[in-house]
């Protein structure tokens, strides 16, 4: 079969790119561990009282685990301040009451889309005590630019000593 020299050329350019964007999507999932959301479902986002979003929040759950029910509204995360200690897993569920949001926390690997409707969630370990902000990357409105939340991590014997007083 004949192919024609250029072909050839369009056949070897297109082979690389492919391979290019297989190599960058294994080294993300490999070296920096990128994972998808998992989805949990779906939910009416008419009757959040009725499930667990009916009172965002943080639930300690012992052994450094944690759960926060985290609602995404315009233009605010509910809760706004998150506190773990270093070192927790916490496990973020996450749905809208109202249009398309974003949820990203910075310099961690947490990334989502939240639409309301859909619940989301995600695992992230706080390895770093410090303060991250969570912020809405999708825009969703007049208050989009001002739509964020804090994560502060504090260190592990700052906590212990909190604990014994
Ligand atoms: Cu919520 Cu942008």
């Amino acid at each position: 079969m004949h192919i024609d020299k250029y072909e050839k050329y369009w056949i070897y350019a297109v082979s690389a790119t492919l391979g290019v964007f297989f190599a960058a999507l294994m080294v993300g999932a490999v070296v920096f561990g990128v994972r998808p959301a998992v989805d949990e479902g779906f939910i009416n986002p008419n009757r959040l009282q009725e499930t667990r979003f009916a009172n965002p929040g943080v639930v300690d759950l012992g052994n450094g685990e944690y759960e926060v029910n985290m609602l995404a509204v315009m233009w605010a995360f509910r809760p706004s301040q998150i506190d773990v200690p270093e070192g927790s897993t916490v496990t973020f569920y996450i749905t809208s009451s109202d249009v398309t949001h974003g949820f990203l926390i910075e310099h961690h690997n947490a990334n989502i889309e939240v639409l309301p409707g859909h619940v989301a969630s995600v695992r992230v370990t706080f390895d770093e005590a410090g303060d991250y902000k969570i912020l809405c990357h999708e825009y969703c409105g007049r208050g989009h630019a001002g739509m964020h939340a804090t994560i502060t991590v504090s260190e592990a014997d700052v906590q212990t000593a909190q604990v014994e007083e």
